[in-house]
């Protein structure tokens, strides 16, 4: 039997940088691709943590818009490891009542995985208690640019009448992230401390946590440490504490 674990300040939403796996694989002389399929199971494992503790939202950045760039051996992997774990967790997620989604450039997704993509998103969508959310051939700039060039185009249609109406709401309403809280922790694996083009907008006032554990070592009790650190932090939010 699992200790229960009781938390003070539970994030609303976490968001991970699952980074790592890679140089696990390379340590161990693995291929590459096996520090992916062990970084799966550590998204499973992390999955069902988060369900346990009562996490409402997970975003974990699976694969970035810079990605492409790797080499066509590990690009296709991945996107068959991806094809395949879609197709596997569907009937957990509809067990669990988990709304999948997807943030990022889907179009570039090879079809078999875009089916099994959209399959899920469909067949998840009436559920809104507990959010996966992939983020899949992602970048933050891109996204934050196409929410500037959609806005203006708001404005030239008519549909913001004067310049004073844009705002935070308007602006963030044409994210990929549209009716999405803020991450409140926003976690890397890996050992690098930098952001790497993730959610560049929205994660303005969240706590960062960074760990050198590899993500494919991430699990329930390193989720723990993160959620106790996080437990400690004061959030202002540019305020001061009254
Ligand atoms: C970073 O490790 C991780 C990725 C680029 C992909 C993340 C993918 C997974 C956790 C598994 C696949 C999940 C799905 C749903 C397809 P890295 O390769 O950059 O590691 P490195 O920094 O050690 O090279």
């Amino acid at each position: 039997m699992k200790e229960k674990i009781v938390f003070d300040n539970l994030p609303r939403h976490i968001a991970i940088i699952m980074d790592g796996n890679g140089r696990w694989a390379e340590k161990r002389n693995l291929d590459r691709i096996e520090g992916h399929i062990k970084g799966i199971k550590a998204l499973r494992s992390v999955l069902k943590s988060s369900l346990e503790f009562g996490i409402k939202y997970l975003t974990v950045f699976a694969f970035s818009s810079e990605n492409w760039q790797r080499p066509k051996k590990e690009v296709d992997s991945l996107m068959h490891l991806l094809e395949q774990y879609i197709s596997a967790e569907l009937p957990m997620l509809i067990k669990n009542k988990i709304n999948f989604n997807v943030i990022g450039n889907i179009e570039k997704i090879p079809y078999s995985a875009k089916r099994n993509i959209l399959n899920a998103i469909d067949k998840t969508s009436g559920y809104s208690d507990i959010f996966l959310i992939l983020a899949l051939s992602y970048g933050s700039r891109e996204e934050i640019i196409n929410s500037a060039a959609k806005t203006a185009l708001d404005f030239k249609e008519g549909r913001i009448k004067n310049l004073n109406a844009i705002n935070e709401s308007v602006f963030s309403s044409h994210l990929y992230t549209n009716n999405m809280p803020d991450p409140d922790l926003l976690i890397r694996t890996g050992g690098e401390e930098r952001i790497s083009n993730f959610l560049l907008f929205q994660i303005a006032y969240t706590e960062l946590y960074f760990t050198k554990t590899m993500w494919p070592d991430f699990e329930r009790k390193n989720l723990i440490s993160a959620l106790k650190n996080y437990e400690k932090r004061i959030r202002r939010f540019g305020k001061i504490k009254v």
